[in-house]
């Protein structure tokens, strides 16, 4: 477009007087809302005019998005991918539109030429991380675990299933009894424990909980605590995202670790754009955040505090 080829004929860095379409996939979750917050802080602070577009959790909706930032002529998009395929055709579009899309937070199944580069964390490892501190807590004891899933067919819900069984791979003492969608969501997390709950003789033969984040962390602990019993004791409880709530919860003991994904993914989006619009040099087709685990060792409340200070 004309401002990227200003850009590139002034040999600005700067990403100031761009328009950058973003396809958010709804708010979800805390983390999601914190992750809309930073990039439009992100956006402003470089003088990037934003064009956001919530989907309220549908591809299709996604994929209109993203064709109207085409008719648009915006100089580039940023997409939080709701599920993994489905999205050959639109980033065609816009390949040949020239108009360069960057994924944040979630992968895709589609040829890596589609996309300028993906700004996410390793989501398998993430499941491994979590997996990996279950093993070492529960020792030789049995253990039955429960699984929320996120979102079907979404990037993180299909990795960090992956990476949690890699885990606990060998590990015969730890068995996954049951497994089902909370959808990334405080509410479904809870239902869905009910849930587990009732068909595992009111929980006491569950041992520990895995969420594939922290929302549904923090509605199955109501879940658990409505059935008369301890979470973070008598069900042991991991999660991811690492927002601010279960940081009160692990100061309260109802938590036992969560793995940390940052909602920052618009800074490195946007100095990789800006680094590309600049030299013309293709950044690396991914961007890797960091999978930083916490326990109740690293004083959840001073976290706590400092998450509140991050877009949450
Ligand atoms: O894609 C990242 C995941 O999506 C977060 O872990 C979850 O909270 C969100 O809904």
């Amino acid at each position: 477009s004309a401002t990227i080829l200003a850009a590139c004929m002034f040999g600005s860095a700067s990403a100031a007087g761009l328009t950058v379409g973003f396809s958010q996939i709804g708010s979800e979750s805390g983390w999601r809302a914190a992750e809309t917050t930073v990039t439009k802080e992100q956006a402003k602070k470089r003088g990037i005019d934003l064009k956001f577009a919530d989907a309220q959790q549908k591809q299709e909706n996604q994929i209109k998005a993203l064709r109207s930032f085409i008719a648009q002529g915006v100089d580039a998009i940023l997409i939080a991918p709701v599920v993994e395929t489905g999205w050959d055709d639109v980033l065609k579009e816009a390949k040949e539109a020239k108009i360069p899309v960057i994924l944040l937070d979630r992968t895709i199944k589609a040829p890596d030429d589609l996309y300028l580069t993906a700004v996410t964390s390793d989501l398998v490892h993430e499941g491994k991380v979590a997996g990996d501190f279950l093993v070492k807590t529960v020792g030789d004891k049995k253990c039955n675990v429960v699984e929320l899933q996120g979102t079907t067919g979404s990037s993180p819900a299909i990795a960090r299933k992956k990476g949690f069984e890699e885990a606990l791979a060998g590990h015969d003492n730890l068995k996954i009894v049951r497994s089902q969608t909370g959808d990334f969501t405080r509410t479904k997390g809870k239902e869905v424990m009910e849930s587990f709950l009732k068909a595992e003789n009111g929980g006491k033969d569950i041992c520990a909980l895995y969420a594939h984040n922290d929302d549904m962390a923090v509605g199955a602990i109501q879940a658990i605590k409505e059935a008369g019993l301890k979470p973070g004791k008598d069900i042991l409880v991991v999660s991811i995202d690492a927002v601010p709530d279960i940081f009160k919860a692990m100061s309260e003991g109802e938590s036992n670790a969560t793995v940390e994904l940052t909602p920052n993914m618009a800074g490195p989006a946007f100095d990789a754009l800006e680094a590309y619009l600049k030299d013309k040099k293709a950044p690396a087709k991914w961007i890797q955040t960091e999978s930083k685990l916490y326990t109740p060792a690293d004083d959840p409340m001073k976290v706590y505090e400092e998450k509140k200070g991050q877009g949450y």
